[in-house]
């Protein structure tokens, strides 16, 4: 057997990177579905980690709030409805998803110890596991050898639109002016930061979804897989 012989190596990981509006998490999921493997999604442990700052009420920013992360445990589990995640013991796969943890998790993020843990768990995901893993440094520091490193991108304003389309649909008040804002100041957080800046690795397949519906992303990336690692997996 050859290391690249794309039949008997066993494929491990397709790394799908990009901000956030992309349609990522949907089109990750999906994809998922489709090709049989099981969905890593990162940015739910960035926000557990926030979570546990938070519940601590320390400042996003501080060194104490690295410290906090590193008493924390966080983990991850597979279920039949998908991936669920765990702090301390206690399933938080709801409160990881309120604006207070959204809006803190950036800051939580750019600390380096919070990277070096949160990246180290989820390598491990990948020792017995076919995973499309998903979030910003998959391709870059994550995973560099993954076989399939996918860059979802779109413009603010489409990722914007995506947003506030979802907030109404949801209930949630929403303004659009203020939606696209918040998109522009979490991608400027999350491209500057000083460890792992949101990037497309070099490899990476750069897939624009701004005027793509989701089939359409779904049969662009199920083409990807299939030319790249092999049609049994599609
Ligand atoms: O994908 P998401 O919105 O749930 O991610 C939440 C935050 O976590 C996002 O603002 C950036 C950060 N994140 C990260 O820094 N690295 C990852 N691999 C995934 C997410």
């Amino acid at each position: 057997m050859t290391v690249d012989d794309p039949i008997q190596t066993p494929v491990r990981v397709i790394a799908i990177d990009g901000p956030a509006g992309t349609g990522k998490s949907t089109v990750s999921a999906r994809l998922a579905e489709r090709v049989g493997a099981q969905m890593l999604d990162t940015g739910a442990m960035y926000r557990a980690a926030t979570l546990a700052v938070l519940r601590a009420g320390v400042d996003p920013e501080s060194p104490e709030a690295a410290e906090v992360v590193d008493r924390a445990d966080i983990a991850l589990r597979f279920a039949d409805d998908g991936q669920h995640v765990y702090l301390d013991g206690q399933d938080v796969s709801g409160p990881i998803r309120t604006d207070e943890v959204t809006a803190a998790v950036s800051a939580v993020s750019a600390q380096p110890s919070v990277r070096a843990k949160l990246v180290a768990l989820q390598q491990r995901h990948a020792e017995d596991a076919f995973l499309v893993a998903e979030g910003r440094d998959i391709g870059t520091v994550v995973f560099p050898t993954a076989q399939l490193k996918i860059f979802l991108t779109a413009t603010p304003e489409a990722r914007a639109q995506r947003r506030h389309a979802q907030n109404l649909a949801a209930g949630r008040p929403s303004d659009l002016a203020e939606v696209l804002e918040s998109v522009n100041r979490r991608d400027h957080l999350d491209s500057t930061r000083a460890v792992s800046p949101l990037r497309a690795a070099d490899d990476a397949i750069l897939v624009d979804t701004s005027d793509l519906t989701l089939e359409q992303v779904l049969d662009r990336l199920t083409e990807l897989v299939a030319t790249t690692i092999g049609e049994r997996h599609v």
